[in-house]
């Protein structure tokens, strides 16, 4: 199918469904530029928190469908490919934390999840967080607490940076952000010397020190906004230069040393592309569904990070 008739399918199917597009920053432009909402994890979730649409598509990884599906039970969540997982959601089964849990009883763990796991790990956590407010929510844990983060190793030793607050930390991390070497940050630094970096806080240390602001995806867009600066060199994945370029063409946009460098693609949310969207409204499949009382279970944490993000 071309691509218009793709988009006037997807209109007319948008509105006969009563469906709500969600989409993350990291998806392709087409699929953006078709949302109803475009934005970082905490976004999404308010949105799918906030929606009286009959159907949700999310046009995101799996665990962001998920997350929408523990807040609304009652309603229909689609995402155009049920193969868009994630390796650092992986790097956490449910499974390997209850052992762990069990195993180290006595230090009664608050458990903070990074909102990038499955419903079964959101299910044996306290408290649910995004990069967007991981900061906030960990001063707000219990004094005295031991804490134990997972599953991203690297943005909970950057939480830790910022809170000075001590942490265990799961052994995770994203086959994306870790890519990004300091090597590579002082290359393109080195070709576009008036150049801010903004990195996400999924990279190692030796990329954050190199960052002129350590941010989610959507204040990425927010700091660019703001900063007198005219360049930036954008560590992230490669998704986020779309939204970037467009909100603010008068401003550029670096993914790496070249203009036209991508190579930090998240392969699992580049599984979604326009015309899975449109056959998923069509036949209002893949759904994504999770077990009942996972997902009681799940969704008193995710609460609890709404509430605590307020
Ligand atoms: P944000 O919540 O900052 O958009 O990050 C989501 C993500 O998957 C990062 O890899
Ligand atoms: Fe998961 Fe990394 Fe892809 Fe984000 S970029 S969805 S953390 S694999």
């Amino acid at each position: 199918m071309e691509t218009n008739d793709l988009l006037a399918g997807i209109e007319k199917l948008r509105r006969e469904r009563r469906a709500v597009i969600l989409a993350h920053n990291y998806q392709t432009g087409d699929l953006q530029d078709v949302a109803d909402f475009v934005g970082d994890s905490l976004g999404l979730s308010f949105q799918a928190a906030g929606t009286d649409a009959e159907v949700i598509v999310f046009c995101g990884v799996h665990f962001m469908a998920e997350t929408a599906k523990i807040i609304n039970p009652r309603k229909r969540v689609l995402i155009p490919d049920l193969e868009a997982g994630c390796s650092l959601a992986e790097s956490c089964p449910a499974s390997a934390l209850a052992k762990y849990l069990e195993e180290n009883r006595e230090k009664d763990y608050y458990v903070v999840a990074y909102i990038n796991c499955s419903a079964a790990v959101k299910a044996l956590s306290d408290v649910i967080c995004t990069s967007g407010n991981a900061e906030r929510i960990v001063r707000r844990v219990p004094e005295g607490r031991n804490i134990l983060f997972v599953p991203d190793q690297n943005l909970g030793a950057w939480v830790m940076e910022r809170t000075g607050r001590k942490m265990d930390l799961w052994n995770g991390s994203c086959h994306v952000h870790v890519e990004f070497t300091q090597r590579s940050i002082e290359e393109a630094k080195r070709a576009h010397p008036r150049a801010k970096v903004v990195a996400h806080p999924e990279c190692t240390l030796a990329v954050r020190l190199l960052a002129d602001e350590v941010c989610s995806t959507e204040r990425m867009v927010s700091f660019c906004r703001e900063d007198e600066a005219e360049e930036f060199i954008v560590v992230t994945e490669a998704g986020m230069l779309h939204r970037l370029r467009k909100e603010l063409p008068h401003k550029r946009f670096y993914a790496g040393p070249t203009e036209t460098c991508a190579c930090n693609d998240c392969r699992f949310m580049k599984k979604n592309t326009l015309e899975k969207l449109y056959l998923c409204l069509r036949d209002m499949e893949p759904e994504v569904t999770v077990e009942e009382e996972v997902r009681r279970r799940a969704e008193v944490p995710l609460r609890r990070m709404l509430e605590w993000s307020r």
